[in-house]
């Protein structure tokens, strides 16, 4: 079984006497109230899904991370992941002290506050996101969130409690034992915050072939207004599953952490989230993790170049814009397919949602009869979203 990031996988969610020592004080300690995003790291730090992070990146850590896409002890990792508050939250509170994180009043987890400190925002969104234009949602997140940032471990006593996708949601201690169970070596990991049409199918059946099984694994947490809504995915990716993958080849599980659409970077910490929950490859497509025109399309591809393999452990299996070819009657790439792009079947985004807004499959070269139904009957109950 591939090692977690850093050689161990963390467990961050606290038991027994210690969680009830922790609960005693909780009441006592300063409170922060947590938004969804917070909540999603919180969960990822507590479950080892960011190892070997332990909490919320201190200021040596973060700096390292955004000036050198490695963490201060040289482990590269190329996105911060951080708790910020606004100042007068800050002046509540004391370094070395214990926080109290709250979801809906209740504690959650207690945050053991070792510094607060000031980011130099626009340094982190020119070095992370390669922008400091607010268009970019990562951009306007930044912009949103308090100027103070609080690093710390974590000991998490509530752990957030799931009412979605329960089913689905599997730790990666438990990805690890089913992989194990199934006796898979060669494990390939999917990210995706999209329905999955033929493009996305092809890829992951591409990478089937050389791997034993894949581990489909969406975001659930937070990602942009426009994203098609969790809930609508899932069920998309069930249709797809049940009428087009071996039912033994595939895990689905959700990926509860938040999207921060920042391209290159995100591509290599996607890659090192699914190393935690023990997959050896992952898929590196067009344009991976981008919004607009703010990578280029390839970005997250080369991004591997910059680090050995041994040092990123998880193998990227990268992919050129795939599209169906009406001429090789298959799905093909630049690589494999010498016809010109009027022969590819290719929609853009927008396109496709036009189509199911006026309850029109897009062509099954584009989407799976199956996806799309799914898409449009969605659509046609928004409320249900
Ligand atoms: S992402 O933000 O999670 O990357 P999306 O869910 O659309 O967005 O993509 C999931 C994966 O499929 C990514 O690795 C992406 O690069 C890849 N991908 C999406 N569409 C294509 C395509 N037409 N050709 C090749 N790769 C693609």
């Amino acid at each position: 079984m591939i090692a977690p990031h850093g050689g161990t996988l963390i467990n961050r969610i606290v038991e027994g006497k210690e969680r009830d020592a922790l609960l005693e004080n909780a009441p006592a300690l300063p409170r922060i109230e947590l938004d969804a995003w917070a909540i999603s790291d919180v969960e990822m730090i507590g479950i080892g899904g960011f190892s070997p992070l332990e909490g919320f990146m201190t200021k040596a850590d973060y700096e390292s991370v955004v000036n050198t896409r490695r963490l201060a002890n040289g482990l590269v990792w190329t996105i911060p992941v951080t708790l910020a508050v606004d100042e007068a939250t800050a002046g509540r509170l004391k370094a070395k002290h214990d926080v109290s994180l709250t979801s809906h009043g209740s504690v959650v987890a207690v945050l053991h506050l070792e510094e607060l400190y000031t980011p130099d925002k626009q340094a982190e969104a020119e070095g992370v996101l390669k922008t400091t234009d607010a268009a970019h949602p990562g951009v306007a997140r930044l912009r949103a969130v308090g100027p103070v940032y609080l690093g710390g471990r974590l000991s998490v006593v509530n752990r957030p409690k799931a009412t979605t996708f329960l089913q689905y949601r599997l730790d990666p201690t438990q990805t690890r034992r089913i992989f194990s169970e199934r006796g898979w070596k060669r494990v390939v990991a999917f990210q995706t915050r999209n329905p999955i049409h033929r493009a996305h199918e092809y890829i992951q059946k591409c990478a089937l072939e050389i791997c034993d099984g894949m581990l489909l694994h969406p975001i659930v947490g937070e990602t942009k207004g426009d994203d098609v809504p969790a809930a609508v995915r899932m069920k998309s990716y069930e249709a797809l599953l049940a009428g087009y993958y071996p039912k033994d080849r595939v895990v689905l599980a959700v990926n509860p952490a938040s999207m921060r659409y920042g391209g290159p970077r995100e591509a290599i910490f996607h890659a090192l989230i699914r190393k935690n929950y023990g997959c050896t490859h992952f898929i590196v497509g067009r344009d991976h993790a981008g919004v607009g025109k703010f990578y280029g399309t390839y970005d997250a591809q080369k991004i591997f170049d910059d680090f050995s393999p041994e040092e990123i452990g998880i193998a990227p299996l990268c992919f050129e814009n795939t599209a169906y070819c009406t001429v090789c009657g298959s799905m093909v790439s630049s690589k494999t397919c010498p016809h010109p792009p009027e022969q590819h079947v290719s929609l853009s985004g927008t396109k496709v949602r036009e189509l199911l807004q006026a309850s029109t499959p897009p062509p099954p070269e584009v989407s799976r009869p199956e996806v799309a139904s799914v898409l449009i009957e969605a659509m046609r109950q928004p409320a249900a979203k």
